[in-house]
């Protein structure tokens, strides 16, 4: 797969990390910042990555901010971005698998690199299930169409 990964000025600390991961898994990695540890804004990093995969650039993101909170609601305003926030695994593989979730995000300030590797691999091997859970993610996307306002 091809991933794009963003961070702020928190997560960038686990950045390198959880790209080398990647790699060894197989993925290509896209890096889409920062590139220094200099204090900077969640939202700038997290719609980037949203861009990304709205516009088929990348099958999948993964975003790291302090708690993964802000850098994936910031995400989760781009229409049909599906951003989840993993403390655990099985959060991380339920969410692909009922939710269909497009953005794995979680907070460096938070977990740990182990467990991080863990949710991130749990996350990618995951499919979506589709069938009644088709139509609540398809009742998500109409939710996103009721307030386009
Ligand atoms: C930055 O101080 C911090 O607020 C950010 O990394 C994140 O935790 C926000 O949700």
């Amino acid at each position: 797969m091809k991933i794009a990964i963003a961070t702020d000025h928190v997560g960038i600390e686990l950045k390198p990390i959880i790209i080398d991961y990647l790699n060894e898994l197989g993925h290509e990695v896209v890096d889409f910042g920062p590139q220094s540890t200099e204090r900077t804004d969640y939202p700038l990093y997290g719609k980037k990555v949203a861009v990304e995969v709205i516009e088929k650039r990348v099958d999948a993101g993964i975003l790291i901010c302090g708690t993964g909170v802000g850098i994936s609601i910031s995400a989760n305003k781009v229409k049909g971005i599906r951003a989840v926030v993993c403390s655990e695994p099985y959060t991380a593989k339920l969410s692909k698998e009922h939710n269909n979730t497009n953005i794995l995000a979680f907070g460096s300030r938070v977990i740990g690199s182990e467990l991080a590797k863990m949710i991130v691999k749990a996350w990618l091997e995951a499919e979506f299930e589709g069938g009644r859970h088709a139509n609540r993610v398809n009742m998500i996307s109409e939710i996103e169409e009721e307030f386009l306002f």
